[in-house]
């Protein structure tokens, strides 16, 4: 065991227990409608950013078939824009939300198999350094504790592995910034709310991307766990960010 990622001995605090279920049971819950209004309410952005991580995990993997782990993958649309690249494992703690991806997956053509099994990102299921590659599309956000989440994506990682980060951020500019705001704060909450039927799930998303640090800070918890060669991208103006590491060889 690694002793300086070694995290088996940090208990989850009560509150930090009933937030992750409190996230896992608001996932069960818009797990039947999560795929379509992921891609209507960003208008389909969502399958763009996966593809620029693909293809930036790509040009720093630099090895052929890299083995890779989805950390909170949902319903498996990033697990399966990864099955291009090299065998993928996704990894998620919402039960609805696997069951859809194992029917996606199931129907899939990939290049490269998917398997998907039922877990905690804060206690991932795995020994150490066993992928590649760790990938994790708009789950950060939602762990109860981010730098704990962050270190069990290096553990997982041998050395050269790549760590890449996928979530929401909010648009600097002026003008884009506000209009952004007010869409995402006043009508995707309605939106989403309309949808799928349930008030919290939608309100949720913009007040947890208002709380979440920025790229700059998110790349300093990504070196305090132990990452390096740190960079992020903005993506459609800053609505997304895209964040990257690496461990040292
Ligand atoms: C917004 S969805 C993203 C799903 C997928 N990555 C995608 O790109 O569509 C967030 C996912 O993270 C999962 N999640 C949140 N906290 C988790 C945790 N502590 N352990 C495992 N999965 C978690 C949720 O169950 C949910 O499926």
């Amino acid at each position: 065991m690694n002793t300086d990622t070694d995290t088996s001995a940090i208990a989850p605090s009560d509150s930090q227990k009933r937030r992750a279920r409190a996230v896992r049971d608001m996932f069960g819950t818009i797990a039947g409608r999560y795929d379509f209004l992921n891609h209507f309410l960003s208008a389909n952005f969502d399958r763009r950013w996966r593809r620029v991580c693909v293809r930036e995990v790509a040009r720093l993997i630099l090895i052929p078939h890299p083995r890779i782990l989805d950390v909170g993958c949902g319903t498996a649309d990033l697990s399966l824009a990864f099955s291009g690249l090299g065998p993928v494992v996704g990894c998620d703690f919402s039960h609805p939300m696997l069951r859809l991806g194992l029917a996606k997956t199931a129907n899939a053509r990939c290049s490269y198999p998917v398997h998907l099994l039922e877990g905690d990102a804060l206690s991932l299921p795995f020994p150490d350094a066993g992928f590649d590659a760790v990938v994790s599309a708009f789950v950060l956000r939602n762990l109860a504790d981010i730098s704990q989440g962050l270190s069990e994506m290096r553990r997982m990682l041998r050395p050269g592995g790549v760590l890449a980060i996928l979530d929401f951020g909010l648009p600097d500019a002026l003008i884009l910034g506000r209009l952004y705001r007010f869409y995402f704060t006043r009508i995707l909450p309605r939106l989403g709310k309309l949808i799928s039927g349930v008030d919290g799930p939608y309100k949720y998303l913009p007040d947890s991307v208002s709380t979440f640090p920025p790229p700059g800070k998110l790349t300093e918890l990504i070196k305090q766990a132990g990452f390096i060669g740190t960079e992020y991208r903005s993506l459609s103006a800053g609505i997304a960010v895209l964040l990257l590491g690496r461990i040292r060889a």
